[in-house]
């Protein structure tokens, strides 16, 4: 059989994406941002008044994961070019569109909650933005079965992320929002995640070549954002985002054990190869995770000693 091009794929895929968009709608839950804000905790940015590092006592690693999920957030709407060009029916560009919503929601959520605590300098912040956002980074996937794979893991990394910054935040407002953000990512990731299970189903070839590609390119939607490279390492640092969640928690249970691409059959000899080569990554990524954890491991029993 000749692999359906991805727009094919995608005119393939028609009914399931239907399905899954009902199941996401009936699924989620509405909420909204406003009640979700400690306003009575804020104050005018009036002259004496302006945003100074002393008035939140966040140590700076979860600073730069804020920083970081905030520009990832106002930045993904804008992902909508290259979802909805995925081709396909009308049932993904509603999908499509929904998807873009929420993802704003997500950003309005968080911005109101970092100005009313003061927990990030708002010049600052708004100044990246306008940066992140009018350079325009958005993934660039070669095809649709492309983007399904980096879309699955890009939604999980970001529910991590988002969690792990929530729980380190010290304050009940700030951990609930982010939470809340992280169930929405979680059900963006389990549309994306079941759909290319049904991809590879029609077409295992073709995606175990984009798994391939994805997984060994796969960089964090921040990617653009200025001193990214400096704020990944801090979120790495105090656990929130590092190699040991990106192996265990997103490779090891979405590629081998969900998509379980170790064992697919009738593969082309491109795909066994790319299946060769993204199986051989992940085993090193393991191994680099477990000394990192090893290393955690050392340096918290050195200093609780
Ligand atoms: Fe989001
Ligand atoms: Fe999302």
């Amino acid at each position: 059989m000749t692999p359906p091009a991805s727009n094919a794929l995608m005119q393939e895929l028609e009914p399931n994406v239907r399905a899954l968009l009902d199941r996401h709608l009936e699924t989620a839950r509405e909420w909204f941002p406003h009640a979700m804000i400690p306003y009575s905790r804020g104050r005018d940015f009036v002259e004496g008044e302006e945003w100074s590092a002393a008035d939140s006592p966040l140590p700076e690693a979860v600073r730069s994961a804020l920083l970081v999920n905030i520009l990832t957030e106002d930045n993904l709407p804008y992902y909508y070019n290259s979802i909805s060009g995925f081709g396909g029916s009308e049932s993904w560009q509603e999908w499509s569109r929904r998807w873009t919503a929420e993802e704003g929601r997500h950003a309005i959520v968080i911005r109101d909650y970092l100005t009313v605590t003061r927990a990030i300098d708002p010049v600052g912040l708004e100044r990246a933005r306008m940066h992140q956002v009018s350079g325009g980074i958005v993934p660039d996937t070669a095809s649709a079965a492309d983007g399904l794979a980096y879309v699955t893991l890009q939604e999980l990394a970001t529910r991590i992320a988002h969690r792990n910054t929530g729980q380190l935040l010290d304050d009940p407002s700030g951990t609930a929002i982010m939470s809340r953000v992280a169930a929405d990512e979680n059900l963006h990731f389990l549309f994306y995640r079941d759909l290319a299970t049904t991809a590879l189903e029609i077409d295992p070839s073709t995606m175990v070549i984009a798994i391939d590609r994805q997984v060994r390119n796969f960089a964090m939607p921040g990617t653009g954002i200025i001193d990214f490279e400096a704020h990944a390492k801090l979120i790495a640092s105090v656990g929130i985002y590092d190699f040991s969640q990106h192996h265990d928690q997103i490779l090891v249970p979405v590629v081998l054990r969900h998509w379980k691409i170790a064992e697919l059959q009738g593969l082309t000899p491109e795909a066994e190869e790319a299946r060769e080569r993204v199986l051989a990554f992940i085993a090193r990524l393991g191994k680099i995770a477990q000394r990192i954890a090893d290393r955690r491991a050392a340096q918290l029993a050195t200093a609780s000693a």
